[in-house]
């Protein structure tokens, strides 16, 4: 994992994994320094990882008091029993069904978690998060954040695209790809993470995409992409795409053998 600093007011936690044809996936887990520092995600929990040796190279963990969750899927939890346990005063913001899903398989401790529905704000000591459902989830406890003092947006996993190389899925601004191929990435990534987008009404959904617009986001910090800055207009353009773009269907058992031949000693 690496780290680095894009903004004045946030810190990236860089990681990334490779998903065999589909490319190196970016997995960005973030520190807002706000008076009240709030960490967005967790990282994975590979046993090779140290999500909060990461988070030390940005803060001292113990100063950390917000852990806002953006969904509790497993490349976003890796470090947060951790985290609970270095940073006492923090508290989990969720979902009612984020703490639910949690519960399933270790709980989160309820006088530490903090309920917040798409809509709601959270007051960090100098500026207002306001949550909201991004256009593209894989998750119902999915909750993204806009910062309302800095204008940036974290999106949770939309947005995402798998990179073609890990240096890609390591740089420090999307825009290290071309436009055509982050286009073509971001719409692979809405077909395998949201496959429910090719059954939508498009004009409903393309309202879910005016809210982000509307808001004017200086950047956007997607778990799954480099950060993006500037003009936000191809970004957003791009997710409209998505319910008319090619349905993405996994290998089979006949592709994974006919892939784990390629690996057999000759
Ligand atoms: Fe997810
Ligand atoms: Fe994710």
């Amino acid at each position: 994992m690496k780290t680095y600093r894009p903004h004045r007011d946030v810190s990236v936690l860089n990681d990334d994994l490779q998903v065999p044809g589909l490319g190196v996936l970016p997995i960005n887990a973030f520190l807002i320094h706000a008076a009240e520092p709030v960490v967005v995600d967790t990282g994975v929990g590979l046993p090779d990882r140290d999500f909060l040796a990461t988070l030390a190279e940005v803060i001292d963990p113990t100063d950390v008091r917000w852990i806002w969750l953006t969904h509790p899927d497993r490349d976003h939890t890796g470090g947060l029993f951790a985290l609970l346990d270095a940073a006492p005063r923090a508290r989990v913001v969720t979902t009612f069904i984020g703490a639910g899903i949690m519960s399933t398989e270790r709980p989160l401790p309820m006088e530490r978690v903090y309920l917040l529905n798409p809509g709601q704000t959270l007051n960090v000591g100098d500026r207002r998060l306001t949550g909201f459902r991004p256009p593209l989830f894989d998750n119902p406890a999915t909750v993204g954040l806009f910062d309302m003092r800095s204008g940036v947006c974290f999106s949770s996993d939309c947005f995402g695209a798998p990179m073609a190389t890990a240096d890609l899925a390591q740089a420090e601004n999307a825009r290290a790809a071309s436009p055509d191929e982050l286009r073509a990435a971001q719409l692979l990534w809405a077909s395998v993470d949201s496959p429910w987008i090719h059954n939508v009404d498009t004009s409903m959904f393309a309202r879910s995409v005016q809210g982000i617009r509307a808001f004017n986001p200086t950047w956007i910090f997607s778990s799954h992409l480099p950060p993006a800055t500037g003009d936000m207009t191809r970004l957003l353009d791009t997710l409209l795409e998505a319910p008319s773009a090619d349905v993405f269907t996994g290998p089979d058992q006949a592709a994974l053998e006919a892939m784990l031949r390629e690996f057999e000693p000759v």
